[in-house]
């Protein structure tokens, strides 16, 4: 069932698109009547994410992504069309017309309740007679009773199908239990077993407290190490953080970021209750937004190996674009945070949060420790390095501590590195304006490298197309005295884009790109942000608009007629004829003046 028009009409209304748009990427710069940002679609140093508050539309300049508020949700929260409709209703606090997914909600009910129950007989398993292993292990890892029970840890038996038989004689059946990630199909055939076996079982409880999925660690040594629920219609990796659930409800006033699970137990267990846990993968923008739903510090604790040091780099990146402050915490003499604590003791962790260094210094010392400084060419390669790394920091204050910093390091003076920095920074500044320049005058297509799907057959006519629907979108009231109708134009898409926008006028309201998200994919609505992001010459926009209906028509006419547009040779005898009646028409004129 569609939602009705004045609810997408409100809905739209109440969910501003420069406002939504900020709660993903930071709009620093201001160009005209856009705002522009670090496009969170594609990685980029300079901004070419720009937001039209009067057009109601985003665009990237760089990956030719656009479109309005609602397919901005989609696109961003991985979200089908209903559902970034109810995200966007949520937001603005108003209420969505009955609609269809009364069956969906009730699946995810129902799995969310064999999850718990599932959740509850690992746990029951861990305590009972047979669970021993579990127990030995924890013991072994030094994990308390309370961290069992705070975190509701379990056990898997070493069994095929206990979890299976369990929830079976519980009502469930065998496709509830494969389609939440708890039961697999045997390849020869009809039989399943039990997805975890013989694993300390962590459940993944959401921020509302469901348990959406399990990571099971094997007892010991052995592959894989972990494993991890597949997603289901309950639970996405990419947006879920092992405790964040008990992190939330933290004190603390910053979170905690660490690679493990058991590097959260331990962490929780020795007082830090804000730690977390991303599943296995770095840090994905989906869990940096999360976790600054709950705080703006960060301090991360990744593992003391090449590995963690990278995957701190990439979250540092990706937490970098939000408003949030970061530190990384150095440990040494332990590979982990669960075995600094087990080593040295929670004071000792405690002091190297104090000390943490805030992200700018961890990234200077990396770059510091590439160099060999008691070299002159080790100097002029860290300083240029250097430089490049301070010009790129966005704040004038930091750039000037760090500045210092780098002169005192290198060995040369402050105001050599500052000069330098200024250099580069101007040298950017006009790298990143002509590249805006030059995307702006770009035709439409050849912005969109992924769109060469669309391609269009009449190039001239899909021009004028492209034209009408700039000149319409801009001036709405021209649409009423158009009698123009999609079918006369030569490409499908741009003729169902007509058509829409025209409906949508008709209805009373303003044609509006947010509203396209339902009928027209990404790529049809980038490209048509891109077409009417284009500047556009208004002054003519009448006569212009009347030119684009007359080639739109006259190919329309060649394609209905078949008959062939005239060849070049017969354009270029048409020409001479007419030169030559110009010509005439000289000669009689003068005629006539001198007579
Ligand atoms: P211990 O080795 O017991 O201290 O575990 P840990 O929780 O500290 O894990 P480790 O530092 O080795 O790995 C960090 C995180 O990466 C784990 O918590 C898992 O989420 C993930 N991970 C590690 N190994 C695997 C694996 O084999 N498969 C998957 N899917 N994830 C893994
Ligand atoms: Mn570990």
């Amino acid at each position: 069932m569609p939602f009705p028009e004045s609810f997408l009409q409100e809905l739209v209304e109440r969910n501003e698109i420069s406002d939504v748009v900020s709660g993903y990427v930071r709009l620093t710069k201001r160009s005209g009547a856009n705002l522009f940002g670090l496009c969170p679609f594609h990685n980029e140093k300079t901004p070419s994410f720009s937001v039209s508050p009067e057009k109601q539309i985003y665009h990237c300049f760089g990956c030719g992504k656009g479109g309005g508020v609602i397919n901005f949700i989609m696109e961003i929260e991985n979200l089908s069309y209903p559902d970034a409709i109810r995200f966007l209703a949520q937001r603005a606090g108003i209420v969505v017309p009955e609609d269809d997914r009364d069956e969906t909600a009730s699946r995810r009910a129902r799995m969310l309740k064999l999850l718990r129950e599932a959740a509850r007989f690992f746990y029951d398993e861990l305590c009972a007679p047979s669970g021993e292993a579990g127990r030995e292990y924890l013991a072994r890892r030094g994990i308390s009773g309370a961290m069992v029970k705070r975190f509701g840890l379990g056990f898997a038996p070493d069994s095929w199908d206990s979890l299976l038989k369990a929830m079976s004689t519980r009502g469930y059946s065998q496709a509830e239990l494969s389609a939440a990630g708890l039961i697999k199909a045997s390849q020869k055939g009809g039989g399943a077993y039990d997805t975890f076996r013989n694993r300390l079982m962590f459940p993944v409880i959401d921020v509302r407290g469901s348990v959406v999925a399990f990571s099971g660690r094997i007892l010991g040594d052995g592959e894989p190490k972990y494993l991890n629920s597949p997603e289901t219609l309950v639970f996405s990796k990419s947006r879920n953080l092992f405790g964040l659930n008990l992190a939330k409800k933290s004190k603390k006033g910053y979170i905690i970021l660490v690679e493990g699970n058991i590097d959260v137990v331990a962490l929780h267990q020795a007082g830090f209750e804000s730690a977390v846990a991303s599943l296995g993968t770095s840090l994905t923008p989906e869990q940096a937004r999360l976790i600054s739903n709950y705080t703006s510090d960060v301090i991360i604790a990744y593992d003391a190996d090449d590995a963690g040091l990278k995957a701190a780099q990439r979250a540092i990146s990706i937490l970098d674009k939000l408003d949030v402050k970061v530190r990384v915490l150095r440990m040494s003499g332990a590979k982990d945070p669960d075995e600094y604590i087990q080593k040295f003791g929670a004071a000792a962790f405690d002091n190297l949060i104090s000390r943490s260094e805030n992200h700018i210094e961890y990234r200077l010392a990396a770059v510091t420790g590439k160099y060999e400084l008691s070299t002159d060419e080790g100097r002029v390669s860290f300083l240029r390095e250097a430089v490049d790394f301070i010009a790129a920091l966005p704040n004038t204050v930091e750039r000037e501590v760090y500045s210092l910093r780098v002169a005192e390091l290198g060995g040369v003076s402050e105001e050599t590195i500052k000069r330098e920095v200024e250099r580069l920074r101007k040298k950017k500044a006009a790298a990143s304006k002509k590249q805006y320049e030059r995307a702006l005058s770009r035709p439409v297509r050849a912005a969109q490298p992924k769109q060469r799907a669309i391609r269009y057959k009449n190039e001239r006519s899909a021009k004028a197309e492209e034209g009408v629907l700039a000149l319409l979108y801009l001036n709405p009231e021209l649409f009423l005295k158009t009698k123009l109708a999609g079918e006369e134009f030569s490409e499908p898409i741009l003729g169902k884009l007509y058509d829409e926008l025209l409906a949508q006028t008709l209805r009373g309201g303003r044609p509006q790109i947010s509203l396209l998200a339902e009928k027209f994919s990404a790529d049809e609505i980038s490209l048509f942000t891109q077409l009417i992001e284009r500047p556009l010459e208004t002054g003519r926009s009448l006569q212009a608009l009347q030119n684009y209906i007359d080639i739109i028509r006259s190919e329309n006419l060649v394609r209905i007629t078949g008959e062939q547009p005239e060849s070049d040779e017969s354009i270029a005898r048409y020409w001479e004829q007419r030169k030559e009646q110009m010509i005439s028409d000289d000669k009689g004129y003068g005629g006539r003046e001198n007579g």
